[in-house]
């Protein structure tokens, strides 16, 4: 089993876009693949059709079980699973304040399941907490979308600093381009910056593509409604970096 974060300090960026065609993109090459909606907003639950109010009263604190096998659903599509979110994930934080449980947290959470699937995906909500240091320690790759502006690659040196003062593994972290608009000149040029600077990035730019957006239309990743749109020819790319990284 292989775990895959996808991360950002930084809201917004396509963390969630990301991991749906990621887990579409593995699940059809093969893989029994979960992924794991950490986020309360419920967005890939969202894409998946996984957000219904029977799920969530099925679902209601999965976080703190022992056994989370019985709040995993099927989705439409083959070798793929989704542990939805649980807008209670919220009240985590203070749970680990209470139990000091947050290192082994995680551990937990996948140990029932690690057997099940070859993958598992993690939506991760944006921001450092507790729950995100669970992550970086336990999660064998972190993906990271970075936009190519300032404050998004500013970002992306705080996580680093992050880890190197946490004495996380920083050869964890991969960045990759996301929403790239290659008509606008600062983002050629910082894309090409970063990457000089940053051996670690994976070589993949995922474009700005409405279709990327349409996902919210047709509620499904881009990979499967659109597999030849430009977006989705990147994201098949992406994962066969993602896959040989961690
Ligand atoms: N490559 C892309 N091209 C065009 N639009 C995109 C692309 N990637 C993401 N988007 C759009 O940008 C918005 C934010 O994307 P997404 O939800 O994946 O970000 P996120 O990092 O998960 O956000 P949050 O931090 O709120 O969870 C969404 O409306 C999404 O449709
Ligand atoms: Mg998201």
């Amino acid at each position: 089993m292989k775990v895959i974060a996808v991360y950002n300090i930084k809201g917004g960026v396509g963390k969630t876009a990301t991991s749906v065609n990621l887990a579409a993109v593995s699940a059809f090459e093969g893989n029994k693949t979960l992924i794991i909606d950490l986020d309360p907003q419920a967005a890939s639950s969202f894409y998946f059709k996984a957000d219904e109010e029977k799920n969530q009263k099925k679902n209601k604190g999965w976080f703190l079980k022992d056994d989370v096998n019985d709040a995993i659903i099927e989705t439409e599509f083959y070798n793929l699973d989704i542990l939805p979110a649980d807008k209670d994930i919220r009240n985590l934080e203070q749970v680990f304040k209470k139990l000091k449980k947050s290192d082994s947290w995680f551990k937990g959470l996948v140990k029932p399941v690690g057997k099940k699937y070859d993958v598992i995906i993690l939506d991760c909500q944006p921001g450092i907490s507790l729950i995100s240091d669970t992550i970086f320690k336990n999660a064998d790759v972190i993906v990271v979308p970075v936009i190519p502006t300032v404050l998004s690659l500013r970002t992306y040196e705080q996580l680093v600093e992050y880890f190197k003062e946490k004495d996380f593994k920083l050869g964890k972290l991969k960045p990759f381009f996301s929403m790239v608009e290659k008509r606008k000149k600062m983002h050629i040029e910082s894309l090409r910056d970063f990457s000089r600077s940053h051996k670690e990035c994976l070589n993949i730019i995922i474009p700005y593509n409405a279709d990327v957006e349409k996902m919210g239309i047709h509620r499904e990743p881009v990979v499967r409604f659109a597999p030849s749109s430009e977006a989705a020819k990147a994201y098949f790319k992406l994962w066969k970096q993602v896959k040989k990284a961690g």
